[in-house]
């Protein structure tokens, strides 16, 4: 049986990790220091409370552990903050990251999944985005990311850690049982802060610009589903296990969708007339971000099978409608 710990594994993403792994009957171990993740997303296999600033911790949980890979989550995710805070995002996003690695290497691990994102491209040269885009990010957040992309080459060559970084366009839905979902406080954004409009949990959405060079003036991006993410980190793993060497993968549906569209799109899942208010941009939004994911297809064998918009707002819908206690 594999053994596998999950960094972050308490937040959106890693939680609905945790669960397919769970599934594929294999053994995990989470560590998060529940700063944005919830023990409660955390559907089983062993929890440990503890932060990747803390080198102690992180020996003590390979010391305990005979671990066949890591997935690395955990990251500070919003680029506004990030603009403000630099230093703690180059802290917890770069620096703990290192400390997982030199942790992970000291106790012979050789197996790594990267959670990385779009935002280390900056504003796109061209759309649709393959992994061959020159990156340029344009924020602390995406230097962040961008710096660990490329430690990990560097610990590659030195160490023989073997890497996988995936770079997410707009991870979103939940968990089609409805047990996990979207549970970021403040959450900022879009689906899931447009179906709390639709539930009453708020007044309404904010469209952040109307003048963008889009088909109906506001921006376009790639929902991918948060369950199709996984089983790329899944398959990615098992490929790095068969012997693989490292690579980057970009993971999107390539389709973009407008805030508009997004938003008729709830207003038929649901049923329900979202209230829309129209206000300025904001602030480092690029007009269009879609992906190419044919790499991911080609060499990972990735099936991405929620694809469809309107799915992957029914699944974010069945769970905003339990947390507003709807039935
Ligand atoms: N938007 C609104 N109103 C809102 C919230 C968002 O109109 O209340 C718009 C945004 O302006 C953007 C689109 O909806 O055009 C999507 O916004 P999100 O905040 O949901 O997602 P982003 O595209 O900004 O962010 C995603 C990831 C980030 C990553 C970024 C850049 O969530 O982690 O892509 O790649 F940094």
């Amino acid at each position: 049986m594999k053994k596998v710990l999950v960094v972050g594994g308490a937040g959106y993403v890693g939680s609905h990790m945790v669960k397919m792994l769970l599934q594929a009957n294999m053994e995990v171990v989470v560590l998060d220091n529940l700063s944005t993740g919830h023990r409660d997303a955390v559907l089983g296999g062993e929890f440990v409370e503890g932060d990747t600033a803390d080198a102690a911790c992180l020996n003590r949980v390979f010391r305990e552990h005979r671990f066949d890979g890591v997935i690395h989550f955990a990251s500070s995710t919003q680029v506004g903050e990030s603009v403000k805070k630099p230093g703690d995002y180059y802290r917890n996003n770069f620096c703990n990251t290192l400390n997982l690695l030199d942790a992970q290497i000291r106790h012979e691990v050789d197996v790594f999944i990267f959670s990385s994102t779009a935002a280390i491209f900056g504003n796109p040269i061209q759309v649709p985005i393959d992994e061959t885009h020159p990156s340029r990010p344009i924020n602390p957040y995406g230097r962040s990311k961008w710096m660990v992309e490329q430690a990990l080459r560097d610990y590659d060559v030195a160490h023989g850690l073997r890497s996988a970084c995936l770079r997410y366009f707009n991870a979103a839905g939940s968990d089609p049982e409805g047990e996990l979902g979207e549970r970021h406080e403040p959450e900022s954004h879009l689906i899931p802060l447009v179906l709390r409009a639709a539930s009453g949990r708020r007044e309404n959405i904010s469209i952040f610009g109307s003048d963008y060079k889009t088909r109906d003036g506001t921006c376009v991006r790639d929902y991918v589903h948060v369950v199709d993410l996984c089983q790329a980190h899944l398959l990615a793993l098992k490929q790095l296990w068969k012997g693989s060497g490292s690579s980057v993968y970009n993971l999107g549906n390539g389709q973009g969708f407008t805030v508009q569209e997004v938003i008729s799109t709830s207003e038929e899942v649901t049923g329900r007339k979202i209230p829309v208010v129209r206000t300025q941009r904001r602030e480092g939004d690029a007009d269009t971000l879609v992906a190419v994911s044919n790499k991911a297809e080609r060499l990972l064998g990735w099936d991405p099978q929620f694809s469809d918009l309107g799915t992957i707002i029914e699944h974010a819908w069945l769970y905003e409608k339990k947390v507003a206690g709807l039935k």
